[in-house]
């Protein structure tokens, strides 16, 4: 391959992140907004710091198993960000990604016996993993406030579901924020009927003011994940889970279950450790938030009129269709240009969801990109 191939490749890969090859604009993909300017010098100048401290051939020597103590000591400190309290850093693991503690997690915590409870709609994979190990899912009902209370008890009774997976801030796909009752009534519930919870909270960091997860307030029966991806950046492939002990920890992750496809490269997990003891962890946060915050405001004004479920924190838009198909009206944007997900991917075969779109606001690499596939979006709303 010559060069000119191989510098065409690298700026198709740039490219993927907003418009691709293909000249569409990518809303179904759901990353945080680029801000480069605040990024690039804050993670260069941090990882300079690691490279002087730590020489690259003792960095990566070998793997990062759980993490180091000291890594666990900062997971500590970023995940009391939203639960409030430090955990003992034995509970703390360090991943390589949320979707890789969920691939750890669903047979160890939930296993073939009993089934896993999710929400109705819910983000994808979570299905495709479970059929993957042969759970049983089964669905709890949400409504406007999120997860039903009633319909949990009665799935607890009816089909004793080893564990619920959920996201209790900016809900997958439909937005929603559960209230502090509403996460008390969840716990109580999970603890009534001993059933884990394996709370998905990878877009709380982005709320203005947060709400403590559902995982504070039954800790001894919650895996709770504090993924990377969705507030700083999808490539640094990292996320935090606090186990409910260290035993069970080990039990979940090392030594108990002796892979390695799991854990943290090194280099991102001593970047992130070193971006959590100088705080410069919350300047990205900061950055990341005040462009979120720009982008919701003109999708609000380009939309103004229709009906959508939205928050200034939110990586995503979710837009009921009022009658219209969510499919047809996703088949008819893509050929205008615009990628968008259908709310049927979010459900199990075989039950039809409201018909919505959702679209992910942050992934145009500008805001004029993300203006114009708005401009589509709004000649194709009903
Ligand atoms: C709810 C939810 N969890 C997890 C992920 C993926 O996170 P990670 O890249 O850490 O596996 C996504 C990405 O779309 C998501 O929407």
């Amino acid at each position: 391959m010559d060069e000119m191939a191989l510098s065409n490749l690298g700026s198709r890969t740039a490219a993927d992140r907003a418009i691709s090859a293909d000249g569409v604009i990518r809303l179904a993909l759901n990353h945080p907004p680029p801000v480069p300017d605040v990024f690039n010098p804050i993670v260069s100048e941090a990882m300079n710091r690691v490279l002087a401290t730590t020489p690259p051939a003792e960095l990566m020597a070998t793997h990062r198993w759980m993490g180091t103590e000291k890594d666990r000591q900062l997971g500590a400190v970023f995940v009391a960000r939203r639960l409030g309290d430090r955990p003992d850093p034995d509970r703390i693991i360090i991943t390589h990604s949320t979707q890789a503690a969920v691939h750890m997690l669903l047979p160890t915590v939930v296993g073939e016996v009993r089934p896993l409870a999710v929400e109705q709609m819910s983000y994808p994979p979570i299905r495709s993993f479970a059929a993957r190990y042969g759970i049983r899912v089964v669905d709890v009902a949400i409504d406007g406030h999120g997860l039903n209370p009633n319909a949990f008890e009665q799935v607890c009774r009816r089909d004793r579901p080893a564990a619920l997976y959920l996201l209790s801030t900016f809900q997958n796909p439909t937005t929603v924020t559960m209230s502090v009752g509403r996460r008390k009534e969840i716990a109580a519930i999970a603890r009534r009927h001993q059933v884990q919870i394996i709370e998905d909270d990878i877009y709380s960091l982005l709320a203005a003011s947060s709400l403590p997860p559902i995982s504070a307030f039954v800790p001894e029966l919650s895996w709770y994940l504090l993924g990377t991806a969705k507030s700083f950046s999808a490539g640094l492939k990292l996320a935090f889970v606090v186990a409910p002990n260290g035993a069970d920890a080990a039990q979940a992750f090392w030594p108990g279950i002796r892979a390695t496809y799991w854990m943290a490269s090194p280099v991102s997990a001593a970047l992130m450790a070193e971006l959590i003891s100088s705080g410069d962890d919350l300047k990205i946060l900061d950055a990341v938030k005040i462009e979120l915050a720009a982008r919701h405001h003109l999708v609000v004004n380009g939309l103004s009129g229709k009906w959508l479920a939205s928050d200034p924190g939110c990586l995503h838009v979710w837009i009921p269709l009022k009658g219209v198909s969510s499919n047809r009206t996703a088949a008819a944007l893509l050929r205008d240009g615009v990628q968008v997900a259908d709310s049927a991917s979010y459900a199990r075969d075989g039950w039809i969801p409201p018909e919505a779109i959702r679209i992910g606001i942050g992934n145009p690499e500008s805001r004029s990109v993300l203006r114009e596939a708005i401009s589509r979006i709004r000649r194709a709303l009903p």
